[in-house]
């Protein structure tokens, strides 16, 4: 345990997947798998690493898969623990928690992040909680939000995990205008979702990973539409900050990969599989043999 006292998460899960379509048309965009597990187990190993305790799913219609996915599978268990497969028994009982830990609500219309997040208000109650996207996957040797609520127990406030993109990607992310500072942590002057490059006040993107106050509830209560048409997680952080209150951004370390795109997913799939200690080796010939055939065929 890191002595924080940010024990909620919440994933918000509703998005319909269409970038993955038709495969998403069945399979929710969150049981896509990178290697042997899912997106939303790296989200939820991730998520226990910091000492969460209580995880809550923001969902939508179609999606009772992925509730599934974390119940328990007595047969399963049964048969691995008869046939001694130790480690697979292992890996399936990572996927369940104790009775009570997981929680979902549902977000009826797709109104956008912001909404999202609302829609968890009454299980989040008067305490930090941390937001975790799936669709961005992090692989670094410190898990992730374990690094930002090691921050978060210093700094207190907001903290929101940043990592600098190409200038004309500033369309697809939240954007941070930050105060100078030497270190990983800064505090945040403003923050403006999917500016156009040119309008963008730096290159210093938003990734998936929030830890936040629950006075955001209030800003989200308003229900303002923001970009996109969308309520925005980020007009109600901008609104913080325009009361005054504390929000960091934080470099954090390791590599991100956008999974919510073909692109992204295919690097974390090569990386993952890499780094597998059962498969790495082999794969790694087997890449070096592919892009030795596509050099001599030239
Ligand atoms: C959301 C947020 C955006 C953030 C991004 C990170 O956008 O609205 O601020 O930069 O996640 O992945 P989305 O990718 O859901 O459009």
């Amino acid at each position: 345990m890191t002595g924080s006292n940010v024990r909620k998460a919440i994933f918000p899960v509703a998005g319909l997947g269409t970038r993955f379509l038709p495969a998403t048309k069945a399979v929710p965009k969150e049981l896509l798998t990178l290697v042997d597990r899912p997106l939303i187990q790296y989200a939820m190993d991730e998520a226990r690493d910091a000492g969460i305790e209580q995880f809550i799913f923001v969902t939508s219609r179609g999606k009772t898969n992925l509730e599934d996915y974390f119940d328990a599978a007595p047969e399963l268990e049964a048969s691995l623990a008869e046939r001694g497969k130790k480690r697979l028994l292992e890996a399936v009982r990572r996927t369940t928690l104790d009775a009570g830990q997981i929680a979902s609500v549902r977000q009826h219309r797709p109104l956008g992040l912001g909404h999202a997040v609302w829609c968890a208000r009454h299980l989040i109650g008067d305490e930090p909680f941390a937001v975790m996207l799936p669709d961005d996957v992090v692989a670094s040797a410190k898990p992730c939000l374990k690094q930002m609520v090691e921050v978060h127990a210093e700094t207190g406030g907001s903290v929101i995990a940043a990592m600098e993109v190409a200038p004309e990607q500033t369309e697809s992310y939240g954007i941070l205008d930050v105060m100078s500072s030497t270190g990983r942590v800064a505090p945040v002057r403003r923050i403006v979702e999917k500016p156009k490059p040119s309008e963008a006040p730096s290159n210093l993107a938003v990734i998936g990973r929030y830890i936040l106050t629950p006075d955001i509830f209030d800003h989200l209560s308003a229900g303002t539409r923001g970009a996109g048409g969308e309520i925005q997680l980020t007009d109600a952080i901008a609104a913080e900050i325009d009361e005054g209150r504390n929000v960091f951004a934080y470099r954090f370390s390791g590599q991100r990969f956008d999974c919510g795109s073909k692109a992204g997913f295919l690097q974390a799939t090569v990386a993952f599989a890499l780094a597998d200690p059962d498969l790495g080796a082999e794969f790694d010939d087997y890449l070096h043999a592919v892009i030795a055939m596509r050099k001599a065929a030239e």
